[in-house]
């Protein structure tokens, strides 16, 4: 008992001389806290986009930032990460590429079944006004930038700014939220819609006769690294989402890094300054088992 209270006078003793410091956490660091637990939502709806791409709606008041993302946990199996790809009226949407287990499992889900989320995470695209813009989304990258050009959309209608959408996919068919962005500027690598060619060569014609004040990019890492390439050539601003194998999502495990950067916290999404300190960017990743790769 003796031992007790003075070790508590102690640390009386040590707050007071300032040799220990309380710490105190803001409302907005207690709801990222808070955001650290997966909560159970059930699915409200489910579409098809492609014959690989499902996009799962289900309710939700997060507030996210375009090109932000959810870990998306699925009981016994695994979490991973999804960026939000729809929002409106408190219902979230997520856009998943059936590729492994974890997205063949969410594909076999159905109405009603429940699925945990936590989040959102990470940086997203800062948002420029009054600009001459160009989105540019390779593949399931597209999702990342839906609700960007949403946003971009709606500053738009105030305040005339010019949107420049290209979308790329190997096929027609793999063709994403054509019924969204009626106006995107469509490539395939075998021309069965659209430009016969990538995103980075459609992108390349275009930067060639247009001035874009700034780039959104996101898509495989080679086709970033050369957007990259183009908009530092072209004195250009760009802002690009990377991909990485995400675990905790919160900036504690490392597994993400990028060159001394974690793209859960410090990204995903990185301006040019950035990209250019990131020597790994476009050239290597780390897999699950944290083993160094080339991209
Ligand atoms: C910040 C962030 C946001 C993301 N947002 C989305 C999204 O909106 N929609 C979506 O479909 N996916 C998104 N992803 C990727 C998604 O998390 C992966 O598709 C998922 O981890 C695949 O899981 P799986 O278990 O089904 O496949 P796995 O078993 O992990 O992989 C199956 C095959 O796909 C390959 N693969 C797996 N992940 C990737 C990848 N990220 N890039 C390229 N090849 C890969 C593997 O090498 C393997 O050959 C995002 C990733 C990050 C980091
Ligand atoms: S996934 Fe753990 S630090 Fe980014």
């Amino acid at each position: 008992m003796v031992l007790k209270t003075l070790k508590v006078l102690l640390v009386l003793h040590m707050i007071k001389r300032k040799k220990i410091k309380l710490v105190s956490f803001s409302s907005r660091e207690i709801e990222e806290k808070k955001a650290e637990q997966p909560v159970m939502v059930k699915i409200c709806k489910i579409t098809k986009e492609s014959p690989g791409v499902k996009i799962f709606f289900f309710e939700s008041d997060v507030k996210f930032t375009p090109g932000q993302f959810v870990m998306v946990w699925i009981p016994l199996l695994d979490e991973k990460p999804f960026t939000i790809s729809y929002f409106q009226d408190n219902i979230l949407g997520i856009s998943v590429l059936k590729r492994g287990l974890f997205t063949s499992v969410l594909h076999s889900k159905k109405v009603g079944d429940t699925i945990g989320i936590r989040g959102p995470y990470g940086r997203g695209f800062n948002i420029k006004t009054n600009l001459n813009v160009c989105v540019v989304g390779g593949g399931i990258g597209m999702a990342s930038l839906t609700t960007l050009v949403d946003k971009l959309n709606s500053v738009n209608n105030k305040q005339g700014l010019n949107i420049t959408i290209i979308h790329g996919a190997r096929t027609a068919a793999e063709i994403l939220y054509q019924k969204r962005f009626r106006d995107m500027k469509l490539c395939t690598e075998d021309g069965t819609a659209g430009f016969k060619g990538t995103a980075v060569d459609l992108f390349e014609n275009l930067i060639k006769r247009q001035r874009f004040d700034t780039v959104y990019a996101c898509g495989p890492e080679k086709m970033l690294y050369k957007i990259f390439e183009l908009c530092q050539r072209n004195k250009t601003n760009c802002e690009v989402s990377l991909d990485r194998y995400i675990k905790c999502g919160f900036g504690v495990c490392g597994q993400c890094d990028c060159s001394g950067r974690r793209i859960c916290v410090d990204g995903p999404v990185f301006n040019m300054e950035e990209l250019s300190e990131m020597k790994d960017f476009g050239k290597m990743t780390v897999t699950k088992t944290g083993e160094r790769v080339i991209c």
